[in-house]
């Protein structure tokens, strides 16, 4: 079976192809609207949706001509329906469906942070080593900070997450502070590994939250990064770096401390880091024991849906219906509570 599938959740237009019987990606489309967005500092959902008009179909024709197939060789198509802007995701959704309908073949819908969560088994359509199961798994995006028991795509639970900010938001919030250009995530990494000394990453005493056990915070952080900021005389550029070393830990701190909690309260051996946070190169270097998905794999895509279709699949959990709006329940994972 040949899946394709769609994202459109954020400002991405992506689209992908996974062969189930040769287990293989065959095509993987990631077309940004970083450059439309530059001017506003952040995403403007408008903005987005209409971009998503002109560049999602060019992604999918981009991804049938490198996977040398024709839209009559898709046997399903898949698409992400949630979370995510809701006008990105209906562009990406009516696209699908019409698609789909057009061709006479099923389409189903799925979670996008059920796809961050599983990327890490993209590796296997590489050839490549995966993790084995059970794992204790982070999804830490622009949008979700979310902690999981993974013991097999069958048995999810969500073990907590953030109670305000996400980690990727707060990066991107506090960069925007700092007058850094969006998305302010890969900036800040790059900048603090290039020119910041170990002095910088403590001199700014930034709050690190813990509200309650995997769970997370970080509202406080950005308020005490504009406190802090707004006590100094003069910005210089030493004291921008300094706060954003600082925050870096202080954003980090938190997703360590409480992953390794549950991996010992669970014992499990195998943690698992996703999501466009998990590029992080410091966050790589103070979680050493983790699988972290190579970086392309981390950030928004449509390789991770269409291997979440073929997972489902093969699991039994999701098949292809004819002609039958179908949407997985996502999500609605057995919560641990205490
Ligand atoms: O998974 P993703 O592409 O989209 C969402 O589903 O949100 O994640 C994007 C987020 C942004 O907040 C971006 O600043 C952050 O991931 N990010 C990073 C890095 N690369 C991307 N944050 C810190 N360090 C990075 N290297
Ligand atoms: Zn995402």
């Amino acid at each position: 079976m040949r899946i394709l599938a769609i994202d459109t959740s954020c400002d991405e237009s992506c689209a992908a192809i996974v062969d189930t019987e040769q287990w293989k990606l065959l095509a993987d489309v990631v077309h940004s609207h970083v450059d439309s967005m530059t001017l506003y500092g952040g995403v403007v959902p408008e903005i987005a949706s209409r971009e998503h008009l002109k560049g999602l179909p060019l992604a999918v024709h981009q991804a049938l001509e490198t996977a040398k197939l024709d839209i009559k060789e898709i046997d399903w198509f898949v698409v992400t329906h949630r979370p995510g802007l809701m006008g990105a995701l209906l562009v990406g959704v009516s696209f699908v469906k019409a698609l789909a309908f057009s061709m006479n073949k099923p389409f189903s819908m799925l979670n996008h942070i059920e796809g961050h969560l599983f990327s890490p088994l993209l590796g296997t359509l590489e050839g490549g080593e995966v993790p084995a199961f059970p794992w204790v798994s982070l999804v830490v995006s622009g949008g979700h900070t979310e902690l999981f028991l993974v013991r097999s795509p069958k048995e999810v639970r969500w073990l907590g997450g953030t109670l305000d900010d996400a980690a990727g938001e707060a990066f991107d919030k506090i960069g925007k502070l700092l007058e850094l250009p969006y998305p302010a995530g890969p900036v800040i990494d790059r900048w603090v590994r290039e020119e910041a000394t170990d002095e910088m990453r403590s001199r700014f005493k930034f709050p690190v939250a813990a509200m309650k056990p995997f769970h997370f915070s970080y509202s406080g952080l950005k308020t005490s990064v504009l406190n802090q900021t707004q006590k100094l005389k003069t910005v210089t550029e030493e004291d921008k770096l300094a706060i954003a070393a600082s925050s870096q830990e202080a954003i980090i701190a938190p997703l360590v401390r409480e992953v390794r909690e549950a991996q010992t309260k669970f014992g499990v051996d195998q943690i698992v880091v996703a999501g466009g946070v998990a590029c992080n190169s410091r966050f790589r270097a103070l979680l050493p024991e983790a699988y972290f998905p190579a970086p392309r794999h981390c950030t928004d895509n449509a390789a991770m849906i269409a291997l979440l279709g073929a997972l489902y699949h093969r699991e039994g959990i999701l098949q292809p219906s004819e002609f039958t709006e179908t949407a997985h329940p996502g999500m609605d994972f057995e919560v641990y509570s205490g």
